[in-house]
């Protein structure tokens, strides 16, 4: 593998040189290409209808390059406005009956996720959530030991939004289909940071977007659905770009082929123009690449925060997380605040710690720097 070089590629992105930025589990640096790209659309607009045709000619690019950043096939990738949305089409989708009405999650999936599954027993479903034993990571072997003939869905995060840490989901594709059920893998905290080829691990429905490591923005999600399930599945709340013929405005609804059958109404464009350079950045450097450095930078910081005896909440081991390092710091909120006075942005969720995440232009100084802020005003903070 050719090496990268970083440094001169951290020129693309202007928010690197603005500020110590390490949070792209929330919300990934916006390439300076992407700059042109919203300026297109916003002259687009003008255009009136005139324009429908460059926006569309936009949306139907943005197909094969998910499908190339996921190795999915032609057709098995759906555009939706939310990971949320994607998933729920698919939900509608399944309906539960007396032998099968099962559907597990875990506690450490995101929360709009558990919403969204957990209201499924409204539909007739029974939920199981998984919780963390050690309160950090999940083991394969306990979800594997509640899927049974009974269970429908298996709908669990490949990275967690809390604390990074990153479940063995191989065996549990296995499980799952050896008794007959479906997996939903949400992998948002994963895109653009981990390599998901969708082909060899053999997910049912991989659902992402662009707004964290991909560097898109915000608006735009994404579903690769198995091309023999989505033939299967009948959409339950089907819209116009989910036809098979959109613009033929037929009287009655034909699922389109594959994946799109799962979208629904007018997509937005916006989000179109503004994610495509941070998707192409990821393509053209290589995701395996980003996360080698990922793991370089990830490592080097937990060394940094082990000099101060900052607990990690994060797996220690590379293969055991995602692209963010969870920090024990007390009073995150109030750290959080003043490391953003100084220039430093991370965040923190549920007051658990501080979540960091090195873009892979960012540089080890940069995880030495917030380490030595978070020490300092740790210190200013008992001693005032
Ligand atoms: C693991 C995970 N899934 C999904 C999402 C976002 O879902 P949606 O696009 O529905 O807002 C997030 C955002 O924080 C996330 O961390």
């Amino acid at each position: 593998m050719p090496a990268i070089d970083f440094n001169s590629l951290r020129q693309q992105f202007p928010l690197l040189k603005e500020r110590t930025y390490l949070a792209s589990h929330t919300l990934g640096p916006l390439p300076q290409k992407a700059a042109l790209d919203i300026e297109a659309y916003t002259k687009s607009l003008y255009l009136g209808k005139r324009a429908l045709s460059i926006w569309l000619e936009r949306y139907e690019q943005m197909f094969p390059l998910i499908e190339t950043l996921l190795n999915a096939p032609t057709g098995s990738v759906a555009i939706t406005a939310s990971a949320t949305a994607a998933q729920a089409a698919i939900a509608a989708a399944i309906q539960p009956n007396v032998k099968r009405n099962r559907i597990i999650v875990t506690d450490l999936d995101f929360s709009s996720c558990r919403y969204l599954w957990k209201s499924q027993v409204q539909r007739g479903f029974d939920l199981i959530e998984v919780v963390a034993a050690d309160g950090m990571q999940i083991s394969s072997a306990d979800i594997i030991a509640k899927i049974d003939d009974r269970v429908a869905v298996v709908a669990v995060s490949l990275v967690s939004y809390l604390n990074s840490a990153r479940l063995d989901i191989q065996p549990i594709i296995e499980a799952a289909h050896a008794a007959g059920a479906i997996v939903v893998l949400d992998a948002y905290q994963a895109m653009g940071v981990i390599p998901i080829d969708v082909t060899s691990l053999g997910a049912d429905v991989v659902v992402g977007g662009t707004n964290k490591w991909l560097c898109g923005g915000v608006g735009l999600g994404f579903a690769y659905v198995e091309p023999s399930l989505a033939e299967q599945l009948d959409p339950v709340y089907p819209g116009w770009f989910a036809h098979l013929q959109p613009m033929a405005f037929a009287e009655t609804f034909t699922p389109a082929t594959g994946a799109r059958r799962f979208q629904q109404g007018t997509p937005s464009i916006e989000p179109i123009y503004t994610s495509r350079a941070g998707i192409q950045f990821a393509i053209d450097t290589g995701v395996e690449q980003i996360h080698q450095r990922n793991i370089e930078l990830t490592t080097y910081l937990i060394e940094c925060a082990d000099l101060y005896n900052i607990p990690i909440l994060t797996p220690r081991s590379p293969h055991q997380r995602g692209g963010t390092v969870l920090l024990g710091v007390e009073q995150a909120a109030t750290v959080v605040e003043k490391l953003a006075a100084l220039g430093i942005d991370v965040d923190t969720r549920s007051s658990l710690g501080i979540r960091v995440s090195p873009h892979p232009c960012n540089t080890k100084q940069e995880c030495q720097h917030l380490i030595e802020n978070i020490v300092n005003i740790a210190l200013r903070t008992k001693l005032g």
